[in-house]
């Protein structure tokens, strides 16, 4: 690593999103978990049941974003901006969390190790990018991808953009050689128009091995996006990143 050390002092004259955050995390090409997005908002407290009400209440736009942005004293990173800007910020925010909604689909009863299709819709957030994952549960600290409960993601998921055209950016972002199986995708190339009602979208359709051990299994998507302006949301503190999940599915393995 010494001999790339050169290259710090330009690594910090980047603007912020070149190292993710805003725009998503470009780089991080292999499965997580919704606990990754701390920084974003939960659309829902129910996420949290294991939190005392307060503590999950912190967590939604309300408190954890809109607070933020009407707050006129530091840390808020919104100091700068008049009321009108403000208020402009969190209307813009409430039409696009109105306007975002994610939903998982695939057969409720599957032999153990059989393959079934499993299929995410995800719309809303602004772009440039959203993204999708499986998740066992609906939780925003303790969910985990559907592999920890011995599902397997058997190949390349199927990713349709806004567009509803295949797309391969993402995946062949992986190193070659690497398998492609990844749960974690961001649908890229999203464009944003609110007036004209365009939000980004797009379907991730995953192939995946059921798991050996009979029972009832729980699966839901989680969804991840931005409600501010992605080009001009330098700020990496800005909590303007939103998790939303699906409803759970329970599907039997016989
Ligand atoms: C340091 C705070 C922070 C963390 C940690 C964070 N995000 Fe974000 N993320 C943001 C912000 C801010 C936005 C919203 C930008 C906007 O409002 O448009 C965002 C937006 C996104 C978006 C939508 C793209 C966009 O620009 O709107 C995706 C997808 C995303 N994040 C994924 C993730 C994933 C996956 C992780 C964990 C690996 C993660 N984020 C962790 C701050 C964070």
């Amino acid at each position: 690593m010494k001999r790339f050390a050169f290259l710090l002092p330009l690594l910090m004259l980047l603007p912020s999103n070149a190292l993710g955050y805003p725009n998503g995390t470009p780089f991080y090409v292999t499965d997580t978990s919704p606990f990754c997005a701390s920084c974003h908002s939960a659309v829902k407290a129910e996420y949290m049941p294991e939190f005392p009400a307060e503590a999950a209440n912190k967590e939604l736009p309300e408190n954890k974003h809109y607070a933020l942005v009407r707050m006129s004293a530091p840390p808020s990173p919104y100091l700068e901006l008049t009321d009108e800007q403000k208020g402009k910020i969190i209307n813009d925010a409430k039409l696009i969390d109105s306007n975002s909604t994610v939903s998982v689909s695939g057969p409720r009863r599957v032999k153990a190790g059989g393959e079934v299709k499993i299929i995410v819709k995800a719309k809303g957030g602004n772009g440039p990018v959203i993204g999708v994952m499986l998740v066992d549960r609906a939780l925003r600290f303790q969910s985990r991808p559907i592999a920890s409960e011995g599902w397997t993601i058997a190949g390349e998921p199927e990713v349709k953009g806004q567009d509803g055209k295949a797309q391969k950016t993402w995946l062949e972002r992986r190193i070659k050689g690497l398998p492609r199986n990844l749960n974690f995708i961001l649908i890229e190339n999203q464009r944003f128009d609110p007036e004209k009602n365009i939000y980004p979208e797009g379907v991730v359709t995953y192939t995946v091995k059921a798991p050996q051990s009979p029972g009832s299994y729980s699966l839901a998507a989680a969804f991840l996006y931005g409600t501010e302006n992605a080009d001009k949301a330098g700020f990496f503190q800005r909590p303007s990143g939103r998790i939303l999940f699906s409803e759970e599915i329970k599907v039997q393995v016989e």
